[in-house]
C-alpha cells in the first residue's frame, strides 16, 4: 500500500496541477496550510514553518524552530531537496482505507494531507477532522514528535513505524490521549478527551452544585414572595389581593413541613404586602414566627439572634443585616426560609416528585384554596379601592422591571419572566416607595444565587440598588404600622397603614374620642398620624404643663390622661343636666423671641356625665395648624338600687320574698362608675304606683325634693348626697281596693362636689326646696312588690 502511495507522489510530482502542486521549499519558509489544517495532539494548525538547521529538518506549528524552545515540532534528519503539497483524499479514498485498516484507532473520516517529499523519503500528515494520522515512506526514518518542546510518543505506531496516530486532546497546555479522563472533585468538573479525540469538559449542571466530593447535588428549587407577588416553584406567578394567611407550602406525603404567610396594607388601601410568615413543624409541636423588623418567635417566645446560628427543635435559625433564615432538615429534604420584612424566599431541595401545596406548590389550585379561615371572620378578604396614584409612569416601572433580562443577570439560570411580571404589576399600582423595585430585582438575584451555580454580580449599581442592609431590621412598628423610609434611600420610620389610617384621615382627627373613667380619663393620639403631620408628640401637654403625653412602646399611641388624684387643669363644669370634665392636648408654650417652630396644636376634650343619657360633644378647636373634631366620651356608669328587709342589708327582697304589710324595708341606692370624690349621687324623689308605669295616675310619694314625705312618719332618709350611696327605709303599705303590687320608682341626680349644692336639709322643714334641674333628665329605677 505504501508503494501505492508513493507512486502515486512522484505521479503527482511529475504532474503538476494534477492533485495539488508541489513546490520545492526556499532554505528557511512558512506554509499556509488554511486549505488542509491539521490538529496536532489536539491543537489545530493552519501554518507550518520549516527550518534546515546544521543537522536536522525542522516542521514547526507553532513558528520557527528555537532549539530548546517550547514548539509543536516534527524533527527529522536532514536532508537536501524538499517539496510539499497540500491535497484532498476525495480523490485517494484508498489512502485513507489503507490508513484506517493500519490505525484503528482512527475513528473519523479523512478530508485532506499534507504531503512533504524530501530527498530520500516522503511522509503524509492526514487529516481525519480532530485526528490526524502521520504516514512514513521510509520505516528507517522516525521523527521525533514534540509537543511543547517536550518529546512524546504517538498513541498508535503500527507497521514499523510506517503509520502513527497523532490524535490527543490538550487543556490548559496539558495533553489527554483519546480515552483520558480528568475530573477534580472540588469542582466536578471532568475532561474527557474522546476516541475521536474531541475534549468534553462537563461539570454540574445549571441546577446543581458541586458538594467537593465529586458528587454534584441538585440546587432544589426556590419559591418567591414579594409584597403581593408570588413566584412559585414552577415559575407561574400570582398575585395576593386582601390582607388573609394563605398556606404557602405544605407537603401532603411529605415531611411534617409547612409554611403560613400573612398579608397586610401599606401605602395603599388596594395593595396588600407580605407581612409575616410563619412555620410549623412537627405537628404543631413547633412555630416559629417570623415578623417584621427581624422579630422571631419560637413557640410564642420571643428569640434574640445574631449572627451566629441557633440549633434547636430540628431547625437552624440565624440573622443578618439581610434577613433572618430558618433551615429545617428532615431525612433527605431539606427547606430554608428566609424573610426579611418584605420577601420570603423559600428554598426545597429533596422534594422531588412529592405533591406540593400551597402558594408556592400547585399552580392549578386556586388562591381561594390556599387562604385560611380566620377565626370565622372573614373581614380580612375586604376588598378595597383607591384613587389611582397618577404619579406613576407604568411604562418607565416596566422599563425599569426589564432590568432583570439585561447582561447584569444573564449568567443566572433562573427565568427572568415570572419576576418582570411581579415587578411590573405590582409597580403600575403601587409607588415605587421604600426601595420596592429594588427588592424585586434583590429577590431576583437571590433565587439566582440560591437556584443556579452562577451568582448574578455586580448588578446593584447599574439597578442603582444599594445593597441589602439594615433597613427596616430592627424597626419595630405595631401592627397597624409599617416600616417605610422617609425619603428614598433614607431614614426609616413607622408609617400607619392605609385601612387603619382611612378612619382618622377621613375625619381629620389623630386620635379617637376619649375614655371616661373614674380611674383615669384619658385621650390617644396615634404616633404615626402625628409623625405624618409632623408634629413630635413630646411637645405636647394638658392644660397643667406638668401633664404630658405618654408613648406606648408596643402600640405607638399617645396617651394623656387625669384622674381625680391629679386632676391636669381639667375645669369640672355643670350646664343644666350634664356635668363636664373639660381639658385639651395642646403645644407647650416654648416658643422663644416670638416665634416657634412647632405647629400649633389644640385639641379640646370632654367627658360628659349626662343624666341619664350621655350626650356627645364636639371639641373645640382654636385657630390652629392642626384642625380636627374628636367626639368627646361618654362617662359610663351604672345605676342599681335594691331593697332589703334587714337594717344591716343583708336579706335582699328578691322576687319570691313575702313582705308583710307594715314591715320595715330599707332601700339602697348605687352608683357605679363615678369618681367619688368629683360628684355625688343625691336621691330626687321616689314614688310608688299601683301599676307598672311611673307614670301611673295613682301616685305615692316616699322622698319628694330630695326630702322624706312629712306626712309619712315610717320614711327615713339614712345617708344621702355624701357619695354615690343612698339609701332609705319605709314600712310597707298597700293601695286601697287594688291588687296587691306596689311598685317603686327613684329618680336620682348627679351633683358636683365642689359647687356644694349636693347636701339638702330637709329636717323639720315642710318646705319644698326646688332641686336643679327637674327636667326629666333623671335616672329611673323601678321595683315591684308583691305584698
Ligand atoms: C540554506 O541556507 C544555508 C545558508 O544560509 C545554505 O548553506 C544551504 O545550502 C541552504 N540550503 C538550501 C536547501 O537551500
Ligand atoms: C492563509 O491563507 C488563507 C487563504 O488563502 C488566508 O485567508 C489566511 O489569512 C492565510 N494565513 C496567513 C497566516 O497568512
Ligand atoms: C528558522 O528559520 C527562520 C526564518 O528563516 C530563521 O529566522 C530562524 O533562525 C531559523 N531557525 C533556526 C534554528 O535555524
Ligand atoms: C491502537 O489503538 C487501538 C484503539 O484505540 C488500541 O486498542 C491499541 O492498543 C493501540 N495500539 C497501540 C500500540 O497503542
Ligand atoms: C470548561 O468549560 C467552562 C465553561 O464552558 C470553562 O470556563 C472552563 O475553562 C473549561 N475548562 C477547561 C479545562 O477547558
Ligand atoms: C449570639 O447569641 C448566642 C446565644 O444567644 C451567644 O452565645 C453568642 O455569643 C452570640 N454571638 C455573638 C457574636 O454575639
Ligand atoms: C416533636 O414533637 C414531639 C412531641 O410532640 C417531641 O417529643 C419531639 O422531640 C419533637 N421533635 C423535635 C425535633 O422537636
Ligand atoms: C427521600 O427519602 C424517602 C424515604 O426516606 C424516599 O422515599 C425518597 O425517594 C427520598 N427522596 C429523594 C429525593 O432522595
Ligand atoms: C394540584 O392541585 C390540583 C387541584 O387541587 C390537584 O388536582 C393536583 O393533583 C395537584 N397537583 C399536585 C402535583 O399536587
Ligand atoms: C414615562 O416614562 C417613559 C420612559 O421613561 C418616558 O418616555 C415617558 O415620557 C414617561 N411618561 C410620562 C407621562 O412621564
Ligand atoms: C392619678 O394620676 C396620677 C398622675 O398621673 C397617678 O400618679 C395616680 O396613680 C393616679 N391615680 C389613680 C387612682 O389612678
Ligand atoms: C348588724 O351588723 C352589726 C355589725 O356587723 C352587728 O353587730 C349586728 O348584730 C347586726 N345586726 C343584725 C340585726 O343582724
Amino acid at each position: 500500500m505504501l508503494r501505492l502511495l508513493l507512486l502515486f507522489l512522484s505521479a503527482a510530482m511529475l504532474l503538476p496541477g494534477a492533485a495539488g502542486q508541489f513546490e520545492e521549499f526556499a532554505n528557511n519558509t512558512e506554509v499556509n496550510i488554511s486549505s488542509c489544517p491539521i490538529t496536532y495532539f489536539g491543537q489545530k494548525y493552519e501554518q507550518l514553518y520549516l527550518n534546515f538547521t546544521s543537522n536536522n529538518f525542522v516542521l514547526c506549528f507553532t513558528g520557527f524552530y528555537e532549539p530548546h524552545g517550547r514548539g509543536d515540532c516534527l524533527v527529522m534528519p536532514k536532508t537536501d531537496n524538499t517539496y510539499f503539497l497540500l491535497g484532498s483524499l476525495l480523490d485517494y479514498r484508498y489512502v485513507e482505507q489503507d490508513i484506517v485498516q493500519n490505525l484503528p484507532s482512527i475513528k473519523n473520516t479523512g478530508e485532506c494531507f499534507v504531503a512533504l517529499v524530501i530527498s530520500g523519503y516522503t511522509f503524509l500528515l492526514v487529516n481525519f477532522g480532530s485526528q490526524t494520522a502521520f504516514l512514513n515512506s521510509d520505516q528507517s526514518v522516525f521523527p521525533d514528535f514534540l509537543v511543547d518542546g517536550n518529546k512524546v510518543f504517538p498513541l498508535n505506531v503500527t507497521n514499523q513505524q510506517a503509520y502513527a496516530d497523532l490524535s490527543g486532546c490538550r487543556s490548559s497546555g496539558v495533553l489527554f490521549r483519546p480515552g483520558d479522563v480528568s475530573s477534580d472533585p472540588k469542582t466536578c468538573r471532568t475532561l474527557t478527551c474522546s476516541q475521536s479525540a474531541v475534549l468534553q469538559n462537563t461539570s454540574c449542571g445549571p441546577t446543581e452544585r458541586c458538594q467537593g466530593n465529586g458528587v454534584c447535588s441538585s440546587l432544589g428549587s426556590v419559591c418567591t414572595v414579594t409584597g403581593p407577588a408570588v413566584v412559585d416553584f414552577q415559575g407561574q406567578q400570582n398575585s395576593v389581593k386582601d390582607r388573609c394567611w394563605y398556606s404557602l407550602l405544605r407537603i401532603p406525603s411529605g415531611p411534617d413541613f409547612q409554611v403560613l404567610v400573612h398579608f397586610q396594607e401599606r401605602r395603599r388601601k388596594d395593595v396588600s404586602f407580605l407581612d409575616g410568615v410563619t412555620l410549623r413543624l412537627n405537628g404543631s409541636a413547633v412555630h416559629i414566627q417570623l415578623k417584621q423588623g427581624g422579630r422571631v418567635l419560637l413557640n410564642g417566645s420571643p428569640l434574640t439572634l445574631n449572627g451566629s446560628v441557633q440549633t434547636g427543635h430540628g431547625v437552624k435559625l440565624s440573622k443578618d443585616q439581610t434577613g433572618v433564615t430558618v433551615q429545617a432538615s428532615l431525612s433527605n429534604f431539606s427547606a430554608s426560609v428566609f424573610f426579611d420584612g418584605s420577601t420570603a424566599q423559600i428554598h426545597l431541595k429533596g422534594s422531588d416528585g412529592l405533591p406540593l401545596q400551597g402558594l408556592c406548590g400547585n399552580a392549578s389550585r386556586s388562591l381561594s384554596e390556599e387562604r385560611l379561615s380566620e377565626d370565622g371572620s372573614t373581614s380580612c378578604e375586604a376588598q378595597y379601592t383607591d384613587a389611582t396614584d397618577i404619579t406613576i409612569n407604568c411604562t418607565k416601572m416596566a422599563e425599569r422591571c426589564s432590568l432583570l433580562k439585561e447582561a447584569s443577570f444573564s449568567s443566572c439560570g433562573v427565568d427572568p419572566e415570572p419576576y418582570m411580571a411581579a415587578c411590573t404589576d405590582t409597580l403600575c399600582r403601587y409607588p415605587d416607595l421604600d426601595g420596592l423595585s429594588c427588592r424585586f430585582l434583590e429577590a431576583y438575584a437571590r433565587a439566582c444565587s440560591l437556584q443556579s451555580s452562577a451568582a448574578p454580580e455586580d448588578w446593584r449599581s447599574k439597578a442603582q440598588c444599594s445593597p441589602p442592609g439594615a433597613v427596616c431590621q430592627d424597626r419595630t412598628c405595631s401592627d397597624h404600622e409599617f416600616c417605610g423610609e422617609k425619603t428614598a434611600g433614607g431614614e426609616t420610620r413607622c408609617f400607619c397603614r392605609a385601612i387603619f389610617a382611612s378612619k382618622y384621615r377621613q375625619t381629620n382627627s389623630l386620635g379617637d374620642p376619649p375614655v371616661c373613667r373614674q380611674s383615669s380619663t384619658s385621650l390617644s393620639l396615634v404616633g404615626c398620624l402625628l409623625e405624618d403631620k409632623g408634629i413630635d408628640y413630646s411637645v405636647l401637654q394638658l392644660k397643667d404643663p406638668t401633664c404630658r403625653g405618654q408613648m406606648d412602646q408596643q402600640t405607638h399611641m399617645v396617651t394623656f390622661s387625669f384622674n381625680s388624684t391629679d386632676l391636669c387643669g381639667t375645669e369640672v363644669t355643670t350646664n343644666n343636666s350634664q356635668t363636664i370634665y373639660k381639658n385639651a392636648i395642646m403645644t407647650q408654650n416654648l416658643s422663644s423671641g416670638g416665634i416657634t417652630r412647632q405647629d400649633q396644636v389644640y385639641i379640646g376634650f370632654s367627658c360628659v356625665e349626662t343624666q341619664p343619657d350621655i350626650q356627645t360633644v364636639a371639641f373645640r378647636v382654636k385657630d390652629s395648624s392642626v384642625v380636627q373634631f374628636v367626639s368627646s366620651g361618654p362617662w359610663n356608669y351604672s345605676l342599681t338600687m335594691k331593697a332589703y328587709t334587714d337594717a344591716n342589708r343583708t336579706q335582699a327582697v328578691a322576687s319570691n320574698t313575702e313582705v308583710r304589710l307594715n314591715q320595715k324595708i330599707w332601700v339602697e341606692l348605687d352608683a357605679d362608675g363615678l369618681d367619688e370624690s368629683l360628684v355625688a349621687v343625691v336621691m330626687d324623689s321616689c314614688w310608688a304606683t299601683d301599676q307598672e308605669s311611673a307614670n301611673a295616675s295613682r301616685k305615692y310619694y316616699l322622698i319628694e325634693n330630695g326630702c322624706p314625705n312629712p306626712e309619712d312618719q315610717t320614711v327615713s332618709v339614712e345617708a344621702k348626697g355624701r357619695g354615690t350611696s343612698n339609701s332609705f327605709s319605709f314600712n310597707m303599705f298597700q293601695f286601697t281596693g287594688s291588687s296587691a303590687q306596689v311598685y317603686l320608682h327613684c329618680k336620682l341626680q348627679l351633683c358636683i362636689k365642689q359647687e356644694n349644692t349636693c347636701v339638702k336639709t330637709c329636717a323639720g322643714t315642710r318646705r319644698r326646696r326646688s332641686v336643679r334641674s327637674q327636667s326629666g333628665a333623671a335616672a329611673f329605677i323601678s321595683m315591684a312588690w308583691t305584698a
